[in-house]
C-alpha cells in the first residue's frame, strides 16, 4: 500500500505541471465553477440503489470502472473523498473533459492521476454508473450537484439525462434557483430547459419572468411556438338547445394530427369547452400561442335567460383552461386580433338574445384592447365610420380584421355602393386611418366576404353567386393585386393563412377548404368531427 501511493505522488509530481496547466485553462474558462465546486459537497443517500447504496465508499471494486481489455489505459481519478479506477478511452467516449486529457499527451498511457478534488465522489460514482452501466441514479434534490459536475467535465449523455429527468421535477418554486445555477456555471442547456418550462407557462407564472430581459421574452415567448403545429377547430356560435344530439360532441376543441405518411388522419377532441350552457357565441385568437376564446353563453336567470360575457385562455401544452377578463361591450360576431402582444375587439353587433341582424343593426365602432399580462380590457380609438356604414354578415364576423406588423387592418362592403373599404389602425399611434383606393364593384363582383388574412401583404376572399374571388392588398404600396376566381366554395365563419395556405371552414362540405395561394388550387381536408354550421379554424402548436 506504501509503495504504491509512494508511487502516486511520484507519478503526481511528475505530471502535476501537465495537468494543472491544463486544468487551470479550463478554470479561466468557467470562472464560476471555483466556488461552486469547492463548495461543501453533500453526500445524500442514494434511495435508487438497490440494497447497500454507498457499498461502493468501502469496496474499492465498486468504483472500479475497467472494461475487460487488457489493453485499455486506465487512469485513476481522485475526487473529493474517494478515488476511481476507470478505462480512460471508455470515459473520453462520454466526457469531452476527459477526451481533452487524454489527446492532450499527458503520458497517463502507463497509469495516470486525474485530480478533480473538488468534484463530490456521489456525484462523480453516479456519472460512471451511467456512463458504464445506463443506470441513471440521480434522485430530484441531487440534480444541481449533478448538472454542475455534467457540465464542468462536458459529460454531455449523462447532462441530457439529468435535464430531461429536471424537465419533470422543475416547479415555480424552484425553477429560477436553476436559472441562477445555469448563469453561474454558463450550462447554455440548462438555461434552455429552464426557459423551455418558463415559456410553456407564460402567462400562468408571469410573477417569475418579471426580472427577465424585453430580449428574454422574446426569446420565451418564441419557444412557445416550437413544438407540432395542429390545425384545430371550435364552433363559434351555437344556436342549437341541448335537446339537440350536436350540442354536446360540439362543446369540444379539436385537433386534426398528422398521419404517419404526412396526411390527414380524423379530428380528435383536445378539450372540453369550459362552460355549461347550450347556446354561445365566441370569437377565437391566438395570442403567444394561447387560444383565447372570446364572448358569452347562455345562462338562466330568475325569469328567463341573459348572456353573459365570458372569455377564456387556453394552453395547449398544458390542456387547461382559465377565465380571463370578459369585453367590456357585449359583442355578437365581432373579430379578435393579435398585434403587438395585445389583442383587439373590433366590430360586432349587441349580443343579447341572439336575434339576426337586419339593415338597421348598427356596428359597433369602439375597439377594445386585452392587454395579457394585466387580464384587463380597455378603449381604445374607436373606428372612424362616421358617414357610412359596413354591411352585416351572418357568414362571418363584421368587419374582417387582421394584423400586419404593428397595424391591425379592417376590411368592410360599404353598405348602398358595395365598396370595399380598408382601415388601418397603427398601435403604435393609436390612430385609425383609411387606405384607400376602395374596390369597387367594378373591379371586382364579390358580395360577400369570407376572409382577410395577411402574409407580407393582405389576402382577401369574397364570392358571387357563381364564383369565388380573391385578391391582395399591399398596404406599403397602397395597391390591390390581381383579381383571381375560383371555383365556387361556401364559405363561412373564422378562417386562417399560414404559409401561403388559407384555411377556412367549408359549410356545405362540412370540411376545411384549404386555399393555396400561390397555384389557387383548393383541396378539402378531413371531413369535421360535427357538421359544420360556424366555426374558427386556427393553428396551435403543442
Ligand atoms: C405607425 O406609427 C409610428 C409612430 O408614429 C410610425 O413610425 C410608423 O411608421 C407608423 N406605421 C405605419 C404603417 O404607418
Ligand atoms: C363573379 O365575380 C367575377 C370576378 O369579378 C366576375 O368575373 C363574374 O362575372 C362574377 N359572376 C357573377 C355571376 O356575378
Amino acid at each position: 500500500m506504501n509503495l504504491f501511493k509512494q508511487f502516486i505522488i511520484l507519478l503526481f509530481q511528475w505530471i502535476s505541471s501537465t495537468v494543472q496547466y491544463s486544468l487551470m485553462r479550463v478554470w479561466e474558462a468557467f470562472p464560476a465553477l471555483d466556488n461552486i465546486l469547492t463548495a461543501t459537497p453533500e453526500c445524500k443517500g442514494l434511495e435508487t440503489s438497490e440494497t447497500q447504496p454507498e457499498a461502493w465508499k468501502t469496496n474499492e471494486a465498486l468504483r472500479t470502472y475497467h472494461l475487460e481489455d487488457e489493453s485499455a489505459t486506465k487512469v485513476m481519478v481522485q475526487t473529493d473523498t474517494h478515488a476511481f479506477y476507470v478505462d480512460l478511452e471508455r470515459l473520453s467516449a462520454c466526457s469531452e473533459y476527459f477526451r481533452g486529457v487524454s489527446q492532450s499527451r499527458m503520458r497517463e498511457s502507463s497509469e495516470g492521476l486525474i485530480r478533480l478534488s473538488h468534484v463530490p465522489s456521489s456525484v462523480f460514482y453516479n456519472l460512471l454508473e451511467f456512463s458504464f452501466h445506463q443506470q441513471f441514479r440521480v434522485s430530484g434534490d441531487e440534480l444541481g450537484d449533478n448538472i454542475q459536475v455534467a457540465s464542468y467535465l462536458l459529460a454531455e449523455p449523462f447532462l441530457s439525462e439529468c435535464l430531461s429527468v429536471l424537465t419533470d421535477v422543475l416547479t415555480p418554486d424552484n425553477c429560477l434557483s436553476y436559472l441562477g445555477l445555469a448563469g453561474d456555471i454558463f450550462c447554455a442547456k440548462l438555461r434552455m430547459t429552464v426557459f423551455t418550462y418558463l415559456s410553456r407557462n407564460l402567462l400562468e407564472q408571469s410573477h417569475l419572468t418579471k426580472g427577465l430581459s424585453p430580449e428574454e421574452m422574446e426569446e420565451l415567448i418564441r419557444l412557445r411556438s416550437q413544438g407540432d403545429q395542429r390545425l384545430c377547430v371550435l364552433r363559434k356560435e351555437n344556436l342549437k338547445s341541448w335537446a339537440d344530439p350536436e350540442t354536446a360532441p360540439a362543446r369540444h376543441l379539436f385537433s386534426l394530427p398528422r398521419s404517419e405518411d404526412g396526411g390527414d388522419s380524423s379530428w380528435c377532441p383536445i378539450s372540453e369547452l369550459p362552460f355549461r350552457a347550450d347556446k354561445w357565441c365566441f370569437t377565437a385568437v391566438v395570442l403567444f400561442n394561447y387560444l383565447y376564446i372570446v364572448g358569452g353563453y347562455r345562462q338562466p336567470i330568475r325569469r328567463g335567460w341573459e348572456f353573459k360575457m365570458a372569455s377564456f385562455r387556453y394552453n395547449p401544452f398544458t390542456h387547461t383552461w382559465v377565465t380571463t377578463a370578459p369585453l367590456i361591450k357585449h359583442r355578437r360576431h365581432f373579430s379578435a386580433v393579435a398585434c403587438e402582444g395585445g389583442i383587439y375587439a373590433v366590430g360586432g353587433w349587441y349580443l343579447d338574445s341572439l336575434v339576426s341582424p337586419d339593415s338597421n343593426t348598427a356596428l359597433y365602432t369602439a375597439v377594445e384592447r386585452y392587454d395579457p399580462w394585466q387580464d384587463t380590457w380597455r378603449f381604445v380609438s374607436s373606428l372612424p365610420l362616421t358617414d357610412f356604414q359596413f354591411t352585416v354578415s351572418l357568414s362571418h364576423d363584421v368587419p374582417l380584421a387582421t394584423s400586419l406588423g404593428h397595424c391591425v387592418y379592417v376590411l368592410g362592403n360599404i353598405q348602398r355602393t358595395g365598396e370595399k373599404l380598408l382601415l388601418q389602425y397603427n398601435t403604435t399611434q393609436d390612430c385609425w386611418s383609411e387606405l384607400l383606393p376602395t374596390l369597387t364593384r367594378a373591379d371586382a363582383d364579390m358580395p360577400t366576404l369570407y376572409f382577410l388574412g395577411a402574409t407580407d401583404t393582405l389576402i382577401v376572399i369574397g364570392g358571387n353567386t357563381s364564383e369565388n374571388v380573391m385578391t391582395s392588398f399591399c398596404p406599403r404600396t397602397r395597391q390591390w393585386g390581381e383579381i383571381h376566381t375560383a371555383t365556387k366554395v361556401a364559405l363561412a365563419g373564422q378562417g386562417t393563412v399560414l404559409e401561403e395556405q388559407v384555411l377556412m371552414p367549408a359549410t356545405e362540405h362540412s370540411s376545411v377548404a384549404q386555399l393555396d395561394l400561390l397555384d389557387l388550387s383548393l383541396s378539402l381536408r378531413s371531413p369535421l368531427p360535427i357538421p359544420a354550421h360556424y366555426d374558427a379554424v386556427f393553428h396551435l402548436y403543442f
